[in-house]
């Protein structure tokens, strides 16, 4: 009787068991489907607000040829309407880009409605100036950019050696009104951007602003407060777009920024 009792609690506590271990396993997979629901509730949100960004563009810029591939490796829609708003309202004449691709198109295509103006592209890859170069062919804007074959040559920065563009590639004492950082790409060397700064900054015109993409990044994050420490004069600000977007100003009452160049 006392082994029948004891076979019989003994399997009830087995049966507690797996119904314990059933439900926690239940509410995991509801939890999970819960994180998934929210998730692609985001990646939709954040895909249709790229593709109101693309509309956006083709609109502003009336395209009569499409842009290459966006995303990825290629400057986001969001970022790209954030830079061709301020070009199309601010109508900078010299504007500077530290990486060529669909960036270097629409800048260009902003100058040739613009009625003038001039976007000079740094682009370390060969393979990569010859593309964008043949795209700006393509869509009738060769004469509103030049891509200029910048390779990535050894900087040194107080004591410290950085990677940049070649040094005297881009024409002597270009006032810049506009600078778009969307390179060297970061696996390049740590904090790859950051010589765009002492590089470029001292260049800036005074109505100059700097569009930095990719800014949520970590490595973005450091050289922007880097920055704030070495060009307490530039007002920092920010825009929402998925890989991130910061704005630096010259300061509208004017000042000058101190840096060196190219
Ligand atoms: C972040 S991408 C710059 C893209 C450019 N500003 C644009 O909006 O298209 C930085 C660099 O990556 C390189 N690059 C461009 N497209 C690439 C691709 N599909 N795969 C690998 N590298 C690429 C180019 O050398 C470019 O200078």
């Amino acid at each position: 009787m006392i082994m029948m009792m004891t076979a019989i609690l003994f399997l009830l506590l087995m049966l507690l068991g797996v119904a314990l271990y059933l439900a926690h396993k239940v509410r995991r997979v509801h939890l999970m489907m819960y994180d998934l629901g929210n998730n692609i509730v985001q990646e939709n949100a954040g895909l249709y607000r790229q593709i109101e960004a693309l509309r956006g563009l083709e609109l502003e810029l009336d395209l009569k040829k499409s842009l290459p591939a966006l995303r990825g490796w290629a400057a986001s829609p969001d970022f790209l309407l954030e830079i061709v708003r301020h070009a199309l309202d601010e109508k900078p004449r010299t504007v500077v880009e530290c990486s060529s691709g669909t960036s270097t198109l629409v800048l260009a295509r902003c100058m040739q409605l613009n009625g003038g103006g001039k976007v000079y592209s740094l682009e370390h890859d060969p393979a990569y100036a010859r593309q964008t170069r043949e795209n700006l062919v393509r869509m009738g804007l060769s004469d509103y950019a030049e891509v200029l074959d910048a390779p990535l040559r050894p900087l040194e920065l107080d004591g410290a050696r950085w990677s940049w563009y070649q040094h005297g590639v881009l024409p002597a004492g270009l006032p810049i009104d506009l600078l778009v950082i969307d390179g060297p790409p970061m696996n390049t060397g740590s904090l790859a951007r950051y010589p765009a700064g002492p590089a470029l900054f001292g260049q800036l015109s005074a109505s100059g602003a700097v569009f930095l993409d990719d800014a949520a990044r970590a490595e973005e994050t450091a050289i922007l407060a880097r920055w704030k420490l070495e060009f307490p004069q530039l007002e920092q600000g920010s825009r929402y777009c998925e890989k991130g977007c910061a704005v630096l100003r010259v300061p509208r009452q004017g000042g000058s920024v101190h840096g060196g160049s190219v």
